[in-house]
C-alpha cells in the first residue's frame, strides 16, 4: 500500500458516506497567534467546529499537512516526525458517535483491510465534569471489538485539543494496531510508548469550547473530528517497523547515504534527524507563503533550528556542504504530485536553504572548537553543568540554537543552566531589541475587534494592490485583537506618501459604511467573477467570497463585519522588510 492510495482511498470512502473532499490548508495558521503552525486537521476548521456555516456542507473530508514540534527531542527513534500528513472526516453538528466509530471500523477492516483481531481502541474513563464515556464502548462492542480490548483511559490519554490556546475539544477513542511484540510489562497498554501498540486513528466527539479562563463549556453542538497519521498507517500496513522505511522516506533516506561518507554505530539516528529535519523544512519553505524564513523568532526560529540540527546531524555523517539543496530535491520530487506548491517554490526553497546552510556554515566549526574549550575545562573542574552565559554566547556568536546546544552537552554527560539562558537571552533583548512581542488571542477569539480587523485586511489588501499594483498578493496574515499584520509581495519599501494614500483609501471606504456581502460559489466562478483568490483548490470547490461594496472581492472563509461603519479608524504603525520581496504592515484601527 503506498501513500497515494491511501490517500485516496479515505477520501473517496468519506465521499462514499456524504462527506465533500475538500482541501487542506496552510501550514501556516491563519488567524490564531497562539500556535506556530497547523497541527492537525481541524485547526483550519476551527471556525466551523464552533458554528460558523462551512461552504461545502456538514460533512467534510481532507489530508492536511501538519507540523509538531512538541516531540522534536525524540525525532530518531521509529515513530516520531516532526511532520506528517493527517487524513480526516468531520461531522459538524451533523452526524455523532454511532457513524464515526462505524465508519472508522469498517475503513481499517474493509477497505485497508486490517485484520480486526489486531484492533485495540481506548475510550474516555471520565472524569469529574465529563462523564465516561459508555457510549462510544457500547458502539464499538456492536460492532465487534470485544471488552478486552477496549480500554477506558484518564484525560492525559483520551481528550484532545484545542489546537491552541482555547476552542473545540472533547472526549476521543483512538485506534491502535497490535504489532504482535511482547507485552513490555504486565500494565503494558495502548497508549504504552514500548511500541507493541500503534495509534493510527482518533475519532474526537467536539463537544465543548475551552475558555481562555480555563474552564469547558458545552459547545451545543455534535462535532466529529478525526485524524489518521498518513506515515504510520503506511507503516502498519506494509508490516515494516519504523517509518522511515516507508516509500515516504526510502528516496531520502537513500540520497542521504549516497552524500554520507561516515557510518557508525549513531549513524541511523543522525540520517533520521536529518531525514524528518529537511522534509519539514522543505514543506514550510515550500509552503507559498513567503513569511517563515529562518530567523530568531517563533516559526522562523523553529525553521532555523531545525536546518540547524540537520547540519550538525549531516557534519556527523560527513555529507558535503549543499546537502540541504540535494534533499530538499529529492523531497520536492516525491510530494510534488500531491503538493504543487513544493514545485512551485522549488526556487525560494532552494536558495532560503543555501542562504540558511551558509550563515551556519561560517561559524558552526568555530563554535564547535568554542564548546569542545569548554566543555574539556569542566570536564577537568569535575564540573557537569555548561552555564547559561556559555550557551548564550554559543547562541549569539556563533547561532547555536539552545536545543542544539543541550544536545551537544548531553551526547557528553553535560546538562545546560537553561534559566541561565533565558536570562542572558531576555536582558539582551531588552538592551537590543525592545519586546520581542509574544501575543494574547486565539483563533476561536471571534471578538467585535479580530472580526473588524480581518475585514481590514481585506480593505488593506486592495488598497496596496491600487496603491502598488497588481503584483501585490497576500503572503500571510496574523490577527490578534489589538492589531493586524500583513505580508504581502513587493520588492521595494514603501515611502510615506504611498502609506498615507494606502490608509486614506481604507478609511475612504470605512467612511462610506460599506456592506459586506457573502456568496457560495465554485472556487472556478469565483475567480471568474473576478474575486481574489489566493486560496488554491479544486475548481470546483464551494467557497465563501466576501465582497464589500465594488471596492474589495476575495475568497475568504470570514467571519467578516456586516458594515463598515464603527470600525473605526485606520492606521498603519509600521511597514517593514519580511524576507526578500515580502513587506510586512502592521496596522490598528482606533476608535
Ligand atoms: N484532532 C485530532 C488529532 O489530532 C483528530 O488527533
Amino acid at each position: 500500500m503506498t501513500a497515494d492510495k491511501l490517500r485516496e482511498l479515505y477520501l473517496n470512502f468519506f465521499k462514499s458516506k456524504g462527506h465533500t473532499i475538500i482541501s487542506g490548508a496552510s501550514l501556516i495558521p491563519e488567524n490564531d497567534p497562539t500556535v506556530l503552525f497547523t497541527t492537525a486537521g481541524m485547526h483550519p476548521l476551527v471556525p466551523y467546529l464552533m458554528g460558523e456555516k462551512h461552504p461545502a456542507g456538514t460533512r467534510l473530508t481532507d489530508v492536511q499537512k501538519c507540523v509538531r514540534t512538541g516531540d522534536i527531542d525524540s525525532v530518531g527513534d521509529a515513530s516520531h516526525l516532526t511532520f506528517f500528513e493527517m487524513l480526516g472526516n468531520w461531522s459538524l453538528d451533523d452526524y455523532f458517535k454511532k457513524e464515526a466509530i462505524s465508519w472508522s471500523y469498517e475503513f481499517l477492516t474493509q477497505v485497508l483491510m486490517f485484520d480486526p483481531e489486531k484492533l485495540n481502541v481506548t475510550v474516555f474513563a471520565g472524569d469529574g465534569v465529563v462523564p465516561a464515556d459508555e457510549e462510544a464502548v457500547e458502539i464499538w462492542k456492536g460492532v465487534g471489538i470485544p471488552e478486552e480490548r477496549i480500554f477506558r483511559l484518564p484525560k492525559e490519554d483520551n481528550w484532545w485539543g484545542p489546537a491552541g490556546q482555547t476552542g473545540p475539544c472533547g472526549p476521543d477513542t483512538e485506534m491502535f494496531i497490535d504489532t504482535g511484540k511482547e507485552k513490555c510489562s504486565e500494565n503494558c497498554r495502548p497508549g504504552c510508548r514500548c511500541g507493541k501498540y500503534v495509534e493510527i486513528w482518533n475519532d474526537v466527539f467536539m463537544q465543548y469550547n475551552k475558555k481562555e479562563d480555563g474552564s469547558y463549556e458545552p459547545l451545543g453542538r455534535h462535532n466529529v473530528d478525526t485524524g489518521m497519521g498518513v506515515e504510520r498507517t503506511i507503516c502498519m500496513m506494509n508490516g515494516l517497523q519504523t517509518v522511515y522505511e516507508t516509500e515516504l522516506f526510502v528516496p531520502i533516506i537513500s540520497k542521504i547515504r549516497e552524500l554520507a561518507t561516515v557510518s557508525d554505530g549513531d549513524s541511523t539516528r543522525s540520517e533520521r534527524i536529518v531525514a524528518d529535519h529537511m522534509r519539514t523544512a522543505t514543506f514550510i519553505l515550500g509552503d507559498g507563503k513567503g513569511s517563515v524564513v529562518p530567523g530568531n523568532l517563533g516559526a522562523n526560529y523553529v525553521l532555523r533550528r531545525l536546518i540547524r540540527s540537520a547540519v550538525r546531524h549531516a557534519k556527523k555523517l560527513g555529507m558535503p556542504v549543499g546537502f540541504t539543496e540535494e534533499i530538499a530535491d529529492v523531497v520536492i520530487g516525491e510530494y510534488k504530485h500531491v503538493y504543487p506548491e513544493l514545485a512551485d517554490n522549488r526556487a525560494h526553497i532552494l536558495s532560503e536553504l543555501h542562504l540558511e546552510e551558509a550563515r551556519f556554515e561560517k561559524t558552526l566549526a568555530s563554535g564547535q572548537k568554542e564548546f569542545d574549550k569548554v566543555s574539556s575545562a569542566l570536564r577537568d573542574h569535575g564540573q557537569t553543568q555548561l552555564s547559561g552565559r556559555t550557551a548564550f554566547k554559543l547562541y549569539d556568536t556563533y547561532g547555536f540554537p539552545l536545543e542544539m546546544t543541550i544536545e551537544l552537552a548531553s551526547e557528553r554527560g553535560l546538562t545546560v543552566d537553561v534559566d541561565g539562558f533565558n536570562q542572558a537571552f531576555e536582558k539582551h533583548r531588552s538592551v537590543s531589541h525592545g519586546d520581542g512581542g509574544t501575543f494574547k488571542g486565539g483563533l476561536a477569539d471571534h471578538s467585535e475587534l479580530t472580526t473588524a480587523l480581518h475585514t481590514a485586511t481585506h480593505l488593506l489588501h486592495r488598497a496596496l494592490k491600487n496603491v502598488l499594483g497588481e503584483h501585490v498578493n497576500q503572503k500571510g496574515s496574523n490577527i490578534t485583537p489589538e492589531r493586524l499584520r500583513f505580508d504581502f509581495s513587493h520588492p521595494e519599501k514603501m515611502t510615506p506618501e504611498q502609506i498615507k494614500q494606502v490608509e486614506d483609501i481604507v478609511n475612504e471606504q470605512i467612511s462610506k459604511d460599506l456592506s459586506v456581502k457573502m456568496e457560495v460559489m465554485s472556487l472556478d466562478d469565483a475567480k471568474k467573477s473576478g474575486a481574489t483568490a489566493l486560496f488554491t483548490g479544486k475548481y470546483d470547490e464551494q467557497v465563501k467570497v466576501y465582497s464589500i461594496g465594488n471596492f474589495s472581492k476575495e475568497v475568504c472563509g470570514g467571519p467578516h463585519v456586516e458594515h463598515l461603519g464603527g470600525m473605526g479608524h485606520f492606521r498603519i504603525l509600521k511597514e517593514e522588510s519580511s524576507s526578500a520581496g515580502v513587506r510586512r504592515i502592521k496596522a490598528v484601527l482606533e476608535k
